[in-house]
Parts: C-alpha cells; structure tokens; sequence
C-alpha cells in the first residue's frame, strides 16, 4: 500500500472515529444509568483522542492536507472576526 493509499484509508478510518463519537454521545444522553453515562462519555472522549491521532497520521502521509486544514482554518477564523466586529457595532 502507498503512503497515497494509506491516507485514504485513514481517512475511512476517521470517518469511523466521528461516527463512534456521534453514537457514544447521543447513547449517553439517551440514558439516565449514571455508569452508562460516565462509561460512554469516557469511551466518547477516547474517540477524540484516537481522531486528532488519525487526523496528525494523515497529514504526515499526505502534508497537502495540512496546508488545505490551515487554509480552512483561515477562513473560518476570518469569519470569527467579522462576526466579532459586527457584534461590537450593536
Ligand atoms: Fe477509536
């Protein structure tokens, strides 16, 4: 397999890691078991950290990808500040 292909698969990988977060989460809200709660929330929260692993594998095989999140990232601050400013002018 190449690095090519790895980061594609890792990028399947990643989609995983976000539905697992999704479900761990909304089963902890679902329930009232205080165990299950704390349990699946603590497992939620391990998905995160297996996600930022994943996402840091990624773009050490593909480094496009980390120029494409900063761009991303760039714009999304941009708009954080115009909605800032346009909140202090009320
Ligand atoms: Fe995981």
């Amino acid at each position: 397999m190449s690095d090519q292909e790895l980061a594609n698969a890792i990028r399947l990988d990643i989609a995983g890691e976000l539905e697992a977060i999704y479900l761990y989460d909304a089963h902890a809200e679902a329930t009232d078991n205080l165990l299950a709660k704390k349990v699946l929330r603590d497992i939620r929260d391990e998905e995160k950290q297996h996600m930022g692993e994943l996402l840091t594998l990624l773009i050490a095989l593909d480094p496009k990808e980390k120029e494409l999140f900063e761009h991303g990232e760039g714009e999304v601050k941009e708009m954080m500040e115009e909605l800032e400013k346009a909140c202090k002018k009320r």
